[in-house]
This record gives C-alpha cells, structure tokens and sequence, in this order.
C-alpha cells in the first residue's frame, strides 16, 4: 500500500428529485449564471427550460451551447472571453463528459489573460484559479462531474489532452438517473465501455496491493455489465441507469487509485485516434481494451494471474483467455460495438506514426511499460 490523500470537494446530489435544490445549492456563489451545453438534446428534452425555469427569479442567465463531442479549444475561448464580457460568476454545465469539461476549461480560462490553451499543450500553465462550477449530468460515462480533470482537443496542432487542478472540481453535481433514459444506444454503449475501462485502467496496476479496492472494482466492474445489458434492452429502467451512473463517478473519482503512481495504459492511445479521427472515446476504448491485455500476456506471462482474477471475478471465467474473450463479448456482442477501427469506418491508419506522436512525451509508464513499438504492436491488432 502507498501513502495517498483522498479529497473531494464536490457534493453530489443523486435522485429523481435531486433538481429542485439546484438553484438554493448555486445561490452561494453570486447571480450571473452561464449555462454550457451540448448540441441541443437538453433542449429537445426540455432540461434546460426546466433549468431556467427554476433559476429565472434569482440569477441573471447566458447561454454557450454547441459544445462538441471532443470538446474543442475553440468552445473554450469563447466560453472563457463570454465569461470575462458578461462579468459571470459561475458556470452550470448541463450535458455529459464533453460538456462537463468543456465547462471547466472556461471556467479556469475565464480567470486568465492567456489563451486557455496554454493550460494544455505548450508551457502547460497550471490551473490555480476558476470559477465556480456546478454540473446537472445527463449522460453515465466520464464521470467528470466529480473530478477536476478536463480532456479537450485542439484541431490546429491535432492534440487531444488532458489537464487538472483542484479550483475545476465542480462544487456540486446533481444525478438523475432520469435525465439519462434518452441517450442514444450507442452512445450508452460507449459510455458503459468508458467507465468499464476508467476501473480497469486502476485495478491492473503493479505498484499497488490494495486488496478492499481491487474487491471494490470487481463489484463495480460488474455493476457495468449487469446494468449496461439491462439499459440497451430497457432504456427507461431507473435502476439500471442509477447504477450505471453511480459507477461513472465513482470509477474514476480517484478512489481506486489508492495511492498508485501508475499511468494508464489505453487512454492516452485513444486520445490519439479521437485526436485524429474525431473517435467516440468509448468506441475506442472498447477496440483497445482487448488487444492491450492480448499484447500484455504476450509479453509478460506473469500479467496472466490478473487477467484470470478479472475474468473470474467478474465474469466468472476459468482462464485469462476466457476473461478476455468475455470481454469481448460482452463489448461487440452485448453492447454492440465495432470490434476494429475498420469496422468503425477508420481505414488506412499509420500506427508507427500514431504510436510516436502518442510516446513523443515518453513512454508509457502503466501496468506495462509501452514504447512506440509496442503501442505500435497494440494499434495495429486494432485494425
Ligand atoms: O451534445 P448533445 O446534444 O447534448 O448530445 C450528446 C452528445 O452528442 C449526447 N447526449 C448526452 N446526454 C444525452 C445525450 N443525448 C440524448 N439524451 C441525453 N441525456 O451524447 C453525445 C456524447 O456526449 P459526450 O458528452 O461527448 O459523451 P461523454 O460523456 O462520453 O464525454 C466524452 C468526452 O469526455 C472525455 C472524452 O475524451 C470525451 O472528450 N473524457 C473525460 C474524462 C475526464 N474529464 O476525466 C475522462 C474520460 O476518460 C474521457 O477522456
Ligand atoms: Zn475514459
């Protein structure tokens, strides 16, 4: 076990009624309010004029909508200079992870006079102030509403990163597993693929024996499977979602890092294909997954034992060939998506240059150390 603090500052409310306290909860933090969402499903759903409805006695209210999948440095900009213009107090992101990180870019960017992007890509600017932000989530998936990390992408230089810093942490998050019913069946899919592999990218990890938390991941990891079948089958099944959404902010919350100073090991590819290919992250996450821990019993026999305990634990497998072949069934069979990028529509991929733009900042450094043939090696068992 490693030394580690655990903090998180974010009060979440969860419940078919936990919106009514949205706008007593904002109240502390002034009354010019910016509402960020997405690409209008809050507004065909009627969420967002529930919202104003709700904040229309007490705050002043701006919108920035048309926040992308993939939230975009240009989102961010004019988010962040809108705030500076209209003198807003505090950000109410209403939408899923892109929106959510979207907002808490120009949250920390309305507090600066550089280009938010520096807090990113080039001299790396640390995040040491923002405003407040609040998150009304309609989607199980990144579980940013509570957490301060941020992923966005910048088209110019073909970068998607990722950044944190205590001041972005929502103050609050408000989950209705209600406001969920209406995603997509792909994109619930991807979502349950994205928080399947936010516990994975924690529970295979060598430099943490930890045993309450790996017990806690199997139960978690499960609570995916289970619930995710249930959703596609049954969109509007409140249990299903509430489960599927508890797991999302608690699969990366840091909890089941438990000290670790291991870095994951599929993300940072994936960034690279949705850098590249403008990929829905779940999508390329669940393409990666198996071929990552293919690639890692290949390499090193003694990962197996690992790969066995998952399969057993959450899929009742008998041998780590059978934990990842569950997998896969349970990614392209249940959930029903592509098993490859060219079943994804992605075709003529160069993975040795992808492999060396994902390495350029070294190597990495997860559960196996990977270098640029080996990322290489994992890109293109993915094609
Ligand atoms: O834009 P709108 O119209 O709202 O539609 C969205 C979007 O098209 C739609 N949607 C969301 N809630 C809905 C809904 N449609 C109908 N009913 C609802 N209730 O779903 C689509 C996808 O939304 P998006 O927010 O992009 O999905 P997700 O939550 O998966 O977020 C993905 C982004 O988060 C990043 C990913 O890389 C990607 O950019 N991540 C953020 C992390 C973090 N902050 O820690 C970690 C993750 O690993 C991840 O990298
Ligand atoms: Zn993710």
């Amino acid at each position: 076990m490693n030394d580690f603090v655990f903090h998180i500052p974010t009060k979440m409310y969860f419940g078919r009624q936990c919106l009514d306290k949205l706008s007593s909860e904002m109240k502390g933090s002034g009354s010019r309010v910016l509402i960020v969402y997405g690409g209008g499903s809050v507004v065909r759903s009627g969420l967002l004029g529930r919202i104003k409805d709700q904040l229309r006695d007490d705050f002043t209210v701006f919108e920035h909508s048309g926040i992308e999948p993939n939230p975009k440095i240009g989102s961010i900009r004019i988010g962040a200079d809108l705030c500076k213009e209209k003198d807003i107090d505090m950000i109410l992101a209403v939408g899923g992870g892109s929106v959510i990180d979207a907002s808490k870019a120009i949250a920390a960017g309305a507090c600066v006079d550089f280009d938010p992007w520096e807090f990113y890509g080039g001299p790396r600017r640390p995040i040491e102030k923002a405003l407040p932000l609040y998150t009304v989530v309609t989607m199980a998936s990144t579980g940013s509403e509570m957490t301060c990390g941020a992923v966005i992408s910048n088209d110019e230089t073909c970068e998607k990163l990722g950044r944190g810093g205590f001041p972005v942490f929502p103050k609050a998050s408000f989950l209705d597993p209600q406001l969920t019913f209406s995603v997509p069946r792909f994109q619930t899919a991807a979502g349950a693929a994205d928080i399947l592999s936010h516990v994975m990218e924690s529970y295979f990890k060598k430099d943490v024996d930890f045993f309450m938390l790996d017990r806690m991941m199997e139960g978690v990891m499960k609570t995916v499977i289970v619930n995710a079948r249930i959703a596609l089958d049954d969109p509007e099944n409140y249990e299903a979602r509430g489960n599927l959404m508890w797991a999302a902010s608690w699969a990366i919350n840091g909890l089941f890092g438990g000290g670790s100073r291991q870095v994951w090991s599929c993300h940072p590819i994936e960034h690279e294909l949705s850098a590249r290919y403008d990929m829905t992250h779940g999508l390329g996450l669940a393409i990666i997954m198996p071929k990552w821990m293919r690639y890692c019993m290949k390499t090193d026999p003694e990962t197996c034992s690992k790969i066995r305990d998952f399969g057993a634990a959450v899929f009742g497998a008998s041998d780590e060939n059978e934990a990842i072949a569950k997998l896969e069934d349970f990614l392209y069979g249940d959930l029903g998506l592509a098993s490859s990028l060219s079943a994804a529509g992605i075709e003529n991929i160069d993975a040795a240059d992808m492999a060396a733009s994902i390495c350029k900042k070294g190597n990495i450094n997860g559960y196996l150390p990977l270098d640029e043939t080996a990322v290489t090696e994992i890109l293109e068992a993915c094609i």
